[in-house]
């Protein structure tokens, strides 16, 4: 059973790619994937490219192509949830599009002929993610820089948003935040691909789960903050999580 592991940026990635055994490199779809075993398990690596039309694309070519038989995402978000911090970890409970509107034909956010609004990430999958952020945030003061991180990273379970926008002005989170959550969806953080790939998994009946490292507020100081989060910290971090997940798969 072929596990795959889509990472939304290159940094990420490329530890994972140093430790894959076997590996072997195929270009498809303009793409490049990675298969090979990682801590045992057979896996595809790929990066999920950035927005939502670019991550279904490369959803769908590792279940038709590479047969991931499940799909694991990591990648950083925007905290715009209360307490939800630079450094802390949010895995997906579940998604919505941020930016889908077909009203007044359907109501705002209800992804047409899906007739639900959020999309669910996998139970079982989401547990080994969580059990992992725990473990990797209880010892990220011992991997990092001690100076980065101001308090002991938490980790969340909640909803998360995608959207075609890098959300960088507090008054833009904050208006997408308030408009969510007066519809009922508490959103913790914002990213650009994970409501895309979940729709995917969706469609083809595969187990979907999330997480993301958040590297900024997505308020005025989001890109500098993104910048440098990605520089000294996004790296490490996705090589703890994906070796903490994959040995409890
Ligand atoms: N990914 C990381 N930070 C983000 C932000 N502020 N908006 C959208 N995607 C992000």
């Amino acid at each position: 059973m072929t596990t795959a592991i889509l990472s939304a940026l290159a940094e990420e990635q490329s530890g994972l790619v140093a430790t894959l055994q076997q590996p072997q490199r195929r270009v498809h779809a303009g793409r490049v994937f990675w298969t090979g075993s990682l801590h045992g398990h057979s896996v595809v690596l790929a990066l999920s490219g950035i927005g939502k039309v670019a991550a279904a694309t490369t959803a769908t070519a590792l279940i038709e192509r590479f047969g991931a038989a499940r799909i694991v995402f990591t990648g950083v978000a925007g905290g715009v949830g209360d307490g939800v911090r630079v450094g802390d970890v949010v895995v997906a409970q579940d998604y919505v599009q941020h930016d889908m509107d077909a009203s007044p034909l359907f109501p705002r956010w209800e992804l047409p002929g899906y007739a639900r609004a959020r999309l669910a990430c996998d139970g079982a999958l989401s547990d080994l993610l969580l059990e992992a952020a725990h473990a990797c945030t209880a010892s990220a003061h011992g991997l990092f820089d001690a100076n980065f991180f101001r308090t002991a990273p938490q980790v969340h379970h909640g909803l998360m948003a995608s959207g075609d926008r890098f959300v960088s002005a507090a008054h833009e989170s904050d208006q997408l935040r308030t408009a969510l959550r007066a519809a009922g969806h508490d959103v913790l953080a914002v990213e650009m691909e994970g409501a895309a790939v979940a729709q995917v998994c969706l469609d083809y009946g595969v187990p979907f789960a999330a997480v993301r490292t958040i590297s900024d507020r997505a308020d005025d100081a989001a890109h500098a903050d993104f910048a440098l989060f990605v520089q000294t910290v996004a790296s490490r971090y996705a090589d703890h999580m994906v070796q903490a997940f994959l040995q409890r798969l």
